[in-house]
């Protein structure tokens, strides 16, 4: 399957950051992954329009599970959509930890995006204490049974490995770590949706950088990684895209 790069810009970037966007382009115009960058919504129309043409793929950070409707402040799929959004990512730990999102909403959310043809990345990930407990399978086994619905395909879903305790820290699991828990995300997908499993992408995130990207993803089941602070620059993006 072809690897995917996968950037979350987070609440970061303004129009300054178009700059970072020409230039990942102008060095990476066939690329042999696919690349995705997630900004905030304000930039999603403008970053789209950028990359019109190119292999890079614009996101959003998250969406409404309505598609319409008085919910101040929030974006429906179709929104995003229409941005020139392809993808969306959903239940990222900063959302469930700062938006108390749970499983059932980001699988109505996944919902929301299938409807609109958007690819749903749907985040999953202990924190340190349940990895320092043991719990780590069995919390993103819980998660991923909760939060992708019944429906989900190799085309419209991408399954992100986040642990919360590596995110922006500089800290990562170990490599056989990473490993495992892929496998076992494989396994519980293959459980409930048979070879169509097989083409899921499963995504590391979690203080990727250009210095660690290689051996990350030469483990069996990474197909990729969401990238926040590396994402940033062309120059770290750029690096971590030519490392798929
Ligand atoms: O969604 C990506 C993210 O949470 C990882 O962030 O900054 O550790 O690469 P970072």
């Amino acid at each position: 399957m072809q690897k995917l790069a996968a950037g979350n810009w987070k609440m970061n970037g303004t129009a300054a950051a178009l700059d970072e966007v020409r230039a990942l382009l102008a060095a990476h115009p066939a690329p042999a992954c696919e690349m995705l960058l997630c900004p905030p919504a304000t930039l999603i129309a403008r970053l789209a329009d950028l990359a019109a043409g190119s292999a890079l793929r614009i996101g959003g950070q998250d969406c409404h599970a309505a598609p319409s409707g008085a919910h101040t402040g929030d974006i429906a799929a179709a929104m995003l959509a229409d941005a020139g959004a392809s993808h969306v990512i959903l239940g990222h730990s900063e959302r469930r930890a700062d938006h108390d999102e749970t499983d059932d909403q980001v699988a109505a959310k996944t919902r929301a995006a299938w409807a609109t043809g958007l690819v749903a990345v749907v985040c999953v990930g202990e924190t340190e204490a349940e990895r320092d407990a043991g719990t780590t399978l069995a919390v993103v086994g819980r998660q991923l049974a909760g939060s992708v619905p019944d429906g989900a395909t190799a085309a419209n879903c991408v399954i992100a490995y986040e642990p919360v305790w590596a995110i922006g820290t500089g800290r990562t699991p170990t490599l056989p770590e990473i490993a495992e828990v892929h496998a076992h995300l494989r396994a519980t997908l293959t459980a409930r949706f048979g070879a169509e499993a097989g083409g899921m992408r499963l995504l590391y995130g979690g203080s990727v950088k250009p210095a660690n990207a290689a051996d990350i993803f030469a483990l069996p089941d990474v197909d990729g990684a969401l990238v926040g602070g590396a994402s940033l620059k062309a120059a770290d993006f750029g690096a971590i895209v030519a490392a798929l």
